[in-house]
């Protein structure tokens, strides 16, 4: 159980926290939810302001995609719909159905972590029905609409990458069974979340925390300051991560072909060897790289 920042249009959160955590009750309504945590999108209940504030919050995102988005990404954006009003979930999981049997479904907020695996495993994307406020324009507090289905929702309809995402909620039921999901909430951070891959043009954004947010999408590809090493699992795993400001440390990988492959095998050695490993060595932080690392340098 952690709690979770957004800060910067967002986007410092990790779905897979305990909601209600720390200082701050979840911000939703969970009397709507369903016992799997889903509900109905509360589609009349958006005003016109809220359908303003996804279209100024799209707007802003969208044109900053060519150059820093990978390209699977930005072909499937458009999937999500007319870019002036929040899109209506049935009408994404219609398309998403066909391309990768995936769906989006209404919840409330942050979900226990055992419920979001639960419906990651069923090819069920939970995204957050409620939008910010316009005061919230550039910080929100939790992950709301814009964050959850720009920023997720794209890549689900990559065959590949949809593979990885139930893959990922099957992995998470069984860390949950080895008490082992904090180090499986890295893999999430570090790629779901704040991803880049490596692509002939150069190194460009997967994560949705990296493509909703506002500044950090230009940070992640430009910006000299943050490390950028090649993905490792173990080495992953045994990485501290920071929620408060942007990364300083992103891995990169070759494609999503690559994740998937390296993310297979059975973690349950794989867990015993990183603890192991960071009993003995210790955890890194962000920002740290190891001697003989493959590191990116940005041109
Ligand atoms: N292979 C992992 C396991 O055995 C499951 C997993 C796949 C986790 C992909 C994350 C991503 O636990
Ligand atoms: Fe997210």
């Amino acid at each position: 159980m952690s709690t979770v920042e957004f800060h910067d249009g967002l986007n410092r959160g990790v779905a897979p926290v305990t909601y209600g955590t720390g200082d701050r009750p979840p911000r939703g309504d969970y009397g709507r939810a369903k016992s799997d945590y889903t509900c109905e999108q509360a589609y009349a209940h958006y005003t016109a302001a809220d359908h303003e504030t996804y279209r100024r919050l799209y707007a802003r995102q969208v044109q900053q995609l060519p150059g820093l988005a990978c390209e699977e990404f930005i072909r499937a954006v458009q999937q999500l719909g007319a870019p002036d009003r929040i899109p209506r979930f049935d009408a994404i999981s219609e398309r998403l159905l066909k391309a990768t049997g995936w769906q989006v479904v209404g919840v409330p907020g942050l979900i226990p972590e055992e419920a979001f695996f639960a419906l990651l495993a069923e090819r069920r994307f939970p995204v957050t029905d409620w939008i910010r406020k316009p005061e919230e324009f550039d910080y929100v507090v939790e992950p709301d609409v814009f964050h959850d289905l720009f920023g997720h929702v794209p890549l689900l309809f990559d065959p590949v990458f949809a593979d990885y995402m139930q893959a990922y909620g099957a992995g998470g039921l069984k860390a949950s069974r080895l008490d082992a999901c904090e180090l499986l909430a890295r893999l999430y951070w570090y790629t779901v979340e704040f991803g880049l891959i490596a692509t002939p043009q150069g190194l460009r954004a997967y994560g949705a925390g990296i493509l909703s947010s506002a500044g950090e999408l230009r940070h992640s590809i430009t910006s000299p300051e943050p490390e950028r090493v090649g993905f490792d699992l173990k080495r992953l795993m045994r990485s501290r991560y920071r929620i408060d400001t942007y990364q300083a440390t992103y891995f990169v990988i070759d494609s999503f072909q690559q994740l998937f492959d390296a993310t297979a095998p059975d973690f349950t050695p794989v867990y015993r060897e990183v603890r192991d490993s960071i009993a003995k060595s210790g955890e890194i932080e962000a920002g740290v790289v190891l001697a003989g690392e493959r590191r990116f340098s940005v041109a």
